[in-house]
């Protein structure tokens, strides 16, 4: 392939591959995910595929995380598929596309009863686990006591709700205002206390106070887009072994962001919201989601190693093995060709399941290690045609920041690749 990265392209005014903006649309509003892309470089590949406004697609995201694609897709008039293997994140992606079924009075008064019936605070079974309550030698806790303790009181009640829907509201509601009474923010790969955070004596009423208002926006939300008569299906799974169960010649469009090589481990980032959605009750229940994930980080210690049979990664490979002693972790070779492996088997399988004349859209960054500027995007455009994809375009959308780790004066970038089968 004669890969090349376009640095003027019309991608980069309508695909921005930055989460933010979809902040201020209905619906994508209902969890802040800092590592999501734009709901409207969703709509540009739906628009730019679509043959007619009749034309209903099938479209899927393997890597959904927090539900861009699918929810796009339905807002659109498409039909939705999602794959996710990090459950928290899974429930939100399909919480964000459920149905209006309810009218709005009927939720806000299901509300009201659930904050009269419930103590303002019970024990929590988080409290003395690791950093998440305070405790006999800990300097920092993530959350105060009494956050813990009034989200559990809120927490049973919404479990104890028997309408599916609207139980996955009121969960959703709750679990953005506990982030938002936490004592540390998410900060690239880690979480950082936010300043004073000693100061902010976030409590059980501050999060009674967050959980109305963010109750109130869904209800809102619900109403101005109801989504009626939409269809998803959605598998909280590893896209590795999920794809190969699908159907052959089902799916008109692929939009996606898989995990980018910079050794971002998702299921560590979300540790707090795994727990508190009881998602992970112990470090092995964690141990054994991470082992789901992409080969993208070393946080977990793979049986295996892999490399796929292209002479651009194995260069890559050799030469960060070269330079091992420089590497911040000495499995980053082994962890470049597993991910190169790993995405080279995704391209396969979506070639298969994807129609003729489908589109495949991919956003990602490029990365580096010890000086070694690995283009992802470049190699990632190769191994999609050698599994049949044709290269229609690979549009640099912006630069990012160097990471100083890895990559000394390198200025990483962040590209929309684009194939069609
Ligand atoms: C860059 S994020 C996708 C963000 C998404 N485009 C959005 O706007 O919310 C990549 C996602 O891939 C997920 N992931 C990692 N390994 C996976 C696997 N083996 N199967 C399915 N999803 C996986 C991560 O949990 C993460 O949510």
């Amino acid at each position: 392939v004669k890969a090349e990265v376009t640095w003027t392209n019309t991608y980069t005014r309508d695909c921005s591959p930055n989460f933010s903006e979809n902040l201020e649309l209905a619906r994508h509003r209902w969890y802040g995910f800092k590592e999501g892309f734009s709901s409207s470089l969703v709509k540009r590949a739906i628009v730019d595929t679509r043959q007619d406004e009749n034309t209903v697609l099938s479209v899927l995201d393997p890597f959904s995380g927090s539900g861009t694609t699918p929810l796009t897709a339905l807002e659109n008039g498409c039909k939705a598929q999602a794959i996710e293997v990090n459950p928290f994140l899974s429930f939100v992606g399909v919480t964000k596309c459920i149905t209006k079924t309810k009218t709005s009075a009927y939720l806000i008064e299901k509300m009201n009863l659930l904050l009269e019936e419930t103590p303002l605070e019970i024990s929590s079974p988080l409290e003395g686990v690791s950093t998440f309550s305070p405790g006999q030698n800990k300097s920092k806790w993530l959350f105060n006591s009494s956050v813990l303790r009034g989200y559990q009181s809120l927490l049973e009640k919404i479990e104890a709700i028997e309408n599916n829907d609207d139980q996955r509201v009121f969960l959703l509601a709750l679990y953005t205002s506990a982030m938002k009474c936490c004592n540390a923010r998410k900060d690239g790969k880690c979480l950082r206390y936010k300043k004073g955070w000693e100061l902010l004596g976030y409590n059980s009423s501050t999060l009674r106070e967050e959980f109305v208002n963010n109750c109130l926006k869904m209800i809102e939300d619900l109403e101005r887009v109801p989504l009626l008569n939409c269809e998803i299906e959605s598998s909280n799974t590893d896209s590795r072994t999920a794809l190969k169960e699908a159907s052959s010649n089902s799916i008109d469009l692929v939009v996606f962001s898989p995990p980018y090589l910079n050794s971002f481990d998702y299921s560590d980032i979300y540790r707090p919201e795994l727990f508190l959605a009881n998602y992970v009750g112990s470090n092995e229940e964690l141990r054994v989601l991470r082992e789901k994930t992409l080969r993208s980080h070393v946080q977990y210690s793979w049986k295996q190693h892999d490399i796929p049979d292209s002479l651009w990664v194995k260069n890559i490979v050799s030469l960060l093995e070269k330079r091992r002693e420089n590497l911040w972790d000495k499995l980053i070779p082994e962890m470049v060709g597993s991910y190169f492996y790993d995405m080279e088997s995704i391209f396969r399988e979506l070639y298969r399941i994807a129609k003729n004349g489908s589109g495949l859209w991919f956003v990602v960054s490029t990365s580096a290690y010890a000086e070694v500027e690995i283009a992802v995007d470049l190699i990632l455009a190769d191994l999609a045609t050698q599994q049949g994809w044709e290269l229609m375009s690979i549009n640099a959308l912006r630069k990012l920041r160097s990471s100083s780790q890895s990559s000394k004066g390198i200025r990483l970038r962040e590209s929309l690749v684009i194939c069609r089968k």
